[in-house]
C-alpha cells in the first residue's frame, strides 16, 4: 500500500483513481461528503421546479420541466450509486445516504430552500441555477476520482439541456409584454444574491482546501463565481434587465469582479439546520416520496435475493 505522500504526488500528477484502488481514509471521506451532498442536491434540486410543471403554461412548456425534474432525480440516484460504493468499508447503502437527507444530517445547495413563486422563476433557475452548476461540474470533470468524473460527462450534457431550457423561458419572457418582463426582472433580483453564495465562501473552509489538495476539485469557490459572473453579467445585461448589484464592477488588472457580499450569515444558516421559506416542507414531500415507494424498494430486495445467481 502505498504512502499518504505517494497518494499526493500521483494526484497532483494528474493520476486517476479507480474505485478499486487503495486511498487513504482522508480521500475516501471527502469524496464521500463530495458527491453525498452533490447527489442530495440535485435530488432537492428537482423540487423547485416540480412545483412548476403542473402550471407550465404550454403543453411543449410542461413537458421540457417535466423532463428536466425527471433528469435531476436520475442525477441524484446515479451520484448515490458512487457514494454507496465508496461507503462500503463503513456499511452504509443509499437507504442510510437517503436518511441522512431526511434527517437533516447532509446539506443540500442554498438555492433550493428558496422559493419560486413565478414561471419566471422557473426559467431563471434552468437559466442561472443549472447554469452555475454546469461551472461547477465541469471543473469536476478533471477530479482525480474517475468514476466521478465519467458520471459527470453524462450529467453535464443534460445540466446543458436544462440550461438551454431555462434560457429559451428566460428569451420568451424578455421579449413578451411590460408585465412578462417585470416579473423576469423580479425572479432576477430573487435569484442573483442566492447565485454569489452558491459557489461558497470567498475563504475556503479546511474541507474544501484538503479537496484542492486532492485534486477531487481543481478551482476556488472565488474562481468559479468569478466565470459565473464573467459569464451571465453579458448575458442578462443583452435581454436589458438589469443585475440587482451596485457594486458589481470588472477590474481591469486582474479581470476579476467586485459584487456586493450576500448575507452570507442567513444563507449559512438556511442550508445548515434547513432554514430556508421552503427547506421543510419540500423536504416532508421528499419523505412522503420516500414513505410512498418503500413498497417498491421492498420488492426490489425481493427480487434480488430470489433472482438466480450470475453463472449459476
Ligand atoms: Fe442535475
Ligand atoms: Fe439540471
Amino acid at each position: 500500500m502505498q504512502s499518504d505522500e505517494d497518494f499526493l504526488a500521483y494526484v497532483h500528477s494528474l493520476g486517476k483513481v479507480e474505485a478499486v484502488d487503495g486511498m487513504p481514509d482522508e480521500y475516501r471521506d471527502l469524496l464521500i461528503k463530495q458527491i453525498h451532498m452533490h447527489a442530495v442536491s440535485e435530488i432537492m434540486g428537482a423540487y423547485p421546479e416540480r412545483e412548476w410543471v403542473s402550471r407550465a403554461p404550454t403543453i411543449q412548456r410542461r413537458l421540457a420541466l417535466n423532463a428536466k425534474v425527471q433528469d435531476e432525480i436520475g442525477h441524484g440516484l446515479m451520484l448515490l450509486r458512487l457514494a454507496e460504493d465508496l461507503s462500503r468499508p463503513y456499511r452504509r447503502g443509499r437507504e442510510a445516504l437517503l436518511d441522512d437527507l431526511l434527517d437533516g444530517r447532509v446539506k443540500f445547495h442554498n438555492v433550493f430552500h428558496l422559493e419560486a413563486p413565478t414561471w419566471a422563476d422557473a426559467g431563471v433557475i434552468g437559466f442561472l441555477v443549472d447554469g452555475g452548476a454546469i461551472i461547477t461540474q465541469a471543473m469536476l470533470l478533471n477530479s482525480s476520482y474517475a468514476p466521478y468524473a465519467r458520471m459527470l460527462k453524462r450529467i453535464v450534457a443534460e445540466e446543458s439541456f436544462h440550461m438551454q431550457h431555462g434560457e429559451s423561458v428566460v428569451l420568451a419572457l424578455a421579449s413578451g409584454t411590460d408585465a412578462q418582463r417585470e416579473m423576469l426582472q423580479a425572479a432576477i433580483d430573487r435569484w442573483w444574491p442566492a447565485m454569489m453564495f452558491f459557489f461558497g465562501p470567498r475563504e475556503m473552509g479546511a474541507a474544501s482546501r484538503r479537496m484542492l489538495d486532492f485534486r477531487i476539485r481543481t478551482m476556488t469557490n472565488e474562481e468559479l463565481r468569478q466565470k459565473f459572473i464573467n459569464r451571465y453579467v453579458p448575458r442578462i445585461q443583452a435581454l436589458g434587465l438589469s443585475i440587482p448589484d451596485s457594486a458589481l464592477r470588472k477590474d481591469a488588472a486582474s479581470g476579476n469582479w467586485s459584487y456586493t457580499d450576500p448575507d452570507w450569515d442567513w444563507f449559512s444558516h438556511v442550508v445548515h439546520h434547513n432554514a430556508g421559506p421552503m427547506s421543510q416542507a419540500r423536504l416532508e414531500l421528499r419523505r412522503q416520496a420516500h414513505r410512498d415507494e418503500a413498497w417498491f424498494r421492498q420488492a426490489e430486495q425481493l427480487a434480488a435475493t430470489f433472482a438466480p445467481s450470475r453463472g449459476a
